[in-house]
Order: C-alpha cells, then structure tokens, then sequence
C-alpha cells in the first residue's frame, strides 16, 4: 500500500493538508504558521551566555517537534545544533541513552569540523560520569561557542533512564555556571508534555532551571492562512469559513489540520457550513487525538471529575499551574490556560460531553476505550513514521544511502530501539573516521542471545551496484575483522540482477 509518511515528499501529487509528523519549511512552506512561541525560543537561545535551558511544554500533536526543528534551522548559522528523537530509545536504560547522544554528538561534529579539530576519542561511556567527562572534553575541543541540544519526546525514556540522564543534564548546567566551564557552552532545549512538566517543575525538579514555554493554539489570521490553502484547489473559500473553523477546532495545530484534511478528501466545491458540520461530525466519530485525550483522561480518575465539573456543571475554575491537577489537565490537553478554566476547543468539549453522558460517573471506573495491551505500544506508527523520515534523509535520488552524517542517525536511532544494543561513537583518531558500532547489555530483554556476538556488532551500509558483489563482501569482511566484530549488519540498497 501506498501510505504517505513523515518523509513523504512534494506536494504535487498528495493530499495538499498534512496532518501526521512534523512540517518542514522546504517543502510544507505554505502551510507552516509562524508561532510566537517560536521567536521567544530565537530571543533566549541566543543570549550572549546561557543562563537557563528551555522547555517547550505542550500536549500532543500540537507542533512541538515542527518549532524544534523550525529552530534549529534558524539558530543553525549561530550555533551547533543536533537534534534528537528520545523516542527511539524508549526500551533502553540510561547508559545506552548517554551512548547514543554522544554518538549524535560526535556524528554531528565530524561532519561540521572535519579532520581540522581533533575530537576526543570516546571510550564506550559507562556511567553518568563518564558522559560529564565526553560533554567537557568534546566542548573544548571544538572551537564553536555555542552546542545546542535539542532533546524531542523527553517522555519516552523509562522513569529509571530518564531520572538518571536528566538528573545528569542538571549536573551539565550546574558544572556549566562555574568559573571556564566547557559545560556553559551547551544549551539543552526539551520538549514534551506531561512528562517533561513533572521533570521541569517544582523545586526538586532536575529541570527547574528551565524557561518554560508554552504553546499556544492558532489564532483566527494563523487559521484564515491554512484555509485559504482550499483556493489553490479550485475550492470557493467563504469569507466566515476560516472563523467558522476556528470556532470548532481553537486553533489547535493538528484539529485544524485534520479538519481541512477531511474537508479536502471530501471533494467539495465550496466550504460551506454543512460540510464543515460534517466533517467535524466524523471526528468525533473517529479522530485519533480526540481520542487519545479521552483515553487518558480514563487513566486519570481525578482529572477526569475535575474536568466534569468545569464541563458538565459549569463550574468556575480560576486557573492556576500550582495545581497540579489542573497542570495535568493542561498537558494532556483538554484545557486552555485561561481565567475561568475553559475546555481548549469546542471539539473536545462536544467529544467530552458525549462521553461523560455514556459514562455516568458513579459507575466506577469507566470501561476502556483501548485495551491495555494497545495501550502498552504507545503509537507504533508514530515511530516507524520517525524511522522512515530518517531513513528518507540517509539517501540519495537514486535511493542509495549517502554515506555521512544522515546515514549514522538513522542506523543509531534503528538499532537503538532493540533493548540489548547500545551504539556507540567508534571514532578513529587516526582517521577520523567514525565506525556504527553496537555493544550489547546481556541484561537486557533479549541480551542471552545477542551476548553471543560480545565483544561487538558492526553496522554498515552499501549500495548492492557500487562494485562487484564479492569486492563488497571482501571490504566488509575486512571492515568487521579489524573491530573485532562477531556479527555485521549491512544496511543495503539497490542492486541490479547481479547483486
Ligand atoms: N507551525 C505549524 N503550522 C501549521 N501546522 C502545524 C504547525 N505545527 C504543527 N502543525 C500541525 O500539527 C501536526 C503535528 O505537528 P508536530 O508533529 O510538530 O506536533 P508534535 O507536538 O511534535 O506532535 P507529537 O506529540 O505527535 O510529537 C502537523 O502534522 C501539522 O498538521
Ligand atoms: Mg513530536
């Protein structure tokens, strides 16, 4: 089957509304709105030293990952930014997380600098300490002023790897105040929902020394923007049909979206107010967002009575982010910050009463929208979208993997979702040349199997036409000899009736 994902490119021949993954400037450039949010990120980043990190705090789909990589490309002429997905490392512990962002590091530098600077050669790190000791040695090595991190989905890591590598993060900024620490050179900027306010929040949170920002939904002009997208399809654009959309969807980021995607599907000539009534009808019947908010207000019993309250009895709520209650209801998303709490959008609010209706409260607990081993998976979908956008990126036009920077993010972040590899930064100081290599946890899910190809497993890619089948082979052979490795993978592409 044909389905677009993340990496899907060019808008000619889709659907004109993108509604899954990220936008990117190069190629969504019509239908990307310029957030607030984002210019007050530009402002902190570039503070002549860094004297906070930065959390952007919003719940699902509501364009976190599209400003992240919004700011990178325009903070990238100042600074050394590396972007990366913790979602691929939600199976692994905390050394396998520090490997893998010192990986990124390195991968990133080599390519920024070249063989000019010598950067430090990486033993595989074992412990918090030894990160600390990589992050010093790697911002004095290289001359640039400014290293920025930008760490998507911090909620993905289990709480065990994620108290260690944030706690860990804390030491980076608290070394980094000192008289010439290397450390002051890094800025970490975070994104996530839930989560990521648990770890920025409070005063024995590893993350309080963040400036919080949060994202606000679109507003009327950001909605007509996206609207008038209908007229490049031939579809007659009511001058109160942007307002009319708003009115349903808040300006929230993705609703907006799927709401103009469903809209387009339906090939109607004019957006009149039936077919938008519609079309927001079928959301409610079947959108993956409204869903999930409704799923895990299931989880929360007392948010869940909390948000009855505000809904059902009409209840005037002053907000206040010191409560954690309705702080959590914030990040999930079903409500705005506003002075009485209101519910963030009229579809939420129609989906919520429907089910409040289906579910008396006095009940118990409610029956499940999903069973709990769906609920275990957390968005599969989403994560191989991620894997294929890298993988996308990693190749030429003619479909063979480029060797370089694009290729090591997406053979690290692939490998990093098996539970028993790390991938480390196999650097040669002699010629520069960084090698994916994976070391196996033996206590990991699955690590008595792979334990027996210890010491290590190589990773490496070839295009199946470059050269004859049996050079290829010759070079890998060769390749995985001198590391020692028991076991190789070759990430391949191409190859004609010879290959
Ligand atoms: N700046 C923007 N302009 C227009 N649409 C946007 C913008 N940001 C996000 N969207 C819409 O929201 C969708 C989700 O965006 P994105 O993946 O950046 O959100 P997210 O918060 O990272 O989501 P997730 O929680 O799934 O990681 C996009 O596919 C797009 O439809
Ligand atoms: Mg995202």
């Amino acid at each position: 089957p044909s389905r677009r994902t993340a990496a899907g490119s060019g808008r000619a021949d889709g659907p004109r509304f993108k509604t899954r993954g990220p936008l990117q400037s190069a190629v969504d450039g019509e239908l990307l709105v310029d957030r607030p949010a984002l210019r007050r990120a530009l402002r902190l980043a570039q503070q002549p030293s860094v004297t906070q990190y930065i959390a952007i705090l919003s719940p699902r789909q509501t364009g976190k990952t599209t400003l992240l990589l919004r700011l990178m490309e325009l903070l990238q002429p100042v600074a050394t930014c590396v972007f990366i997905d913790l979602s691929v490392l939600r199976a692994q512990d905390a050394r396998a997380c520090y490997r893998f962002v010192a990986f990124q590091l390195v991968s990133e530098f080599r390519a920024a600098v070249g063989s000019a600077v010598r950067l430090p050669e990486v033993p595989p790190i074992e412990s918090s300490v030894d990160f600390l000791e990589f992050l010093r040695e790697l911002a004095e090595a290289v001359p640039m002023p400014r290293i920025i991190l930008l760490l998507d989905e911090v909620g993905a890591l289990t709480p065990e790897a994620s108290d260690s590598f944030f706690n860990t993060v804390r030491t980076v900024f608290t070394q980094g105040r000192g008289l010439n620490s290397h450390l002051a050179k890094y800025l970490f900027i975070f994104s996530g929902a839930v989560d990521l306010y648990a770890l920025t929040f409070g005063t024995n949170s590893p993350l309080n020394v963040c400036e919080k920002i949060y994202l606000n939904d679109f507003d009327v002009e950001d909605v007509t923007t996206i609207v008038e997208q209908f007229t490049h399809l031939g579809v007659t654009v009511p001058a109160e049909a942007p307002r009319a959309i708003h009115a349903l969807t808040g300006g929230h980021p993705y609703l907006t979206m799927r709401l103009c995607a469903l809209l387009e599907e339906a090939g109607h000539k004019a957006l009149t107010r039936q077919a938008i009534e519609a079309a927001a009808e079928q959301m409610l019947v079947e959108d993956d967002n409204i869903h999930h908010v409704i799923h895990e207000l299931e989880r929360r019993p007392i948010e869940r009575r909390r948000l009855r309250a505000i809904l059902l009895e009409e209840r005037q709520v002053p907000f206040s982010r010191n409560d954690p209650v309705l702080a959590s209801l914030e990040m999930i998303g079903a409500i705005r910050p506003t002075q009485p709490c209101q519910l963030r959008n009229r579809l939420y609010a129609r989906a919520l009463r429907r089910y409040f209706r289906a579910h008396a409260e006095n009940t118990g607990t409610p029956p499940a929208v999903m069973p709990a081993e769906v609920e275990q998976l957390e968005d599969p979908d989403a994560l191989y979208g991620r894997l294929l956008a890298l993988r996308h990126a990693a190749m030429d036009a003619r479909g063979a993997y480029r060797p370089g920077r694009e290729w090591e993010a997406f053979a690290a972040a692939l490998f990093a979702t098996v539970p028993a590899f790390s991938v480390y930064p196999d650097l040669h100081a002699d010629t520069g040349q960084l090698d994916v290599a994976l070391t196996i946890n033996r206590d990991a899910p699955g690590g008595t199997l792979w334990a027996m190809y210890q010491p290590l497993i190589l990773v490496e890619q070839c295009h199946l036409e470059d050269g004859t089948p049996e050079r290829t082979i010759a070079r890998l052979a060769t390749k995985a000899a001198e590391h020692r490795a028991r076991l190789l993978f070759v990430l391949a592409t191409g190859g004609g009736p010879e290959a």
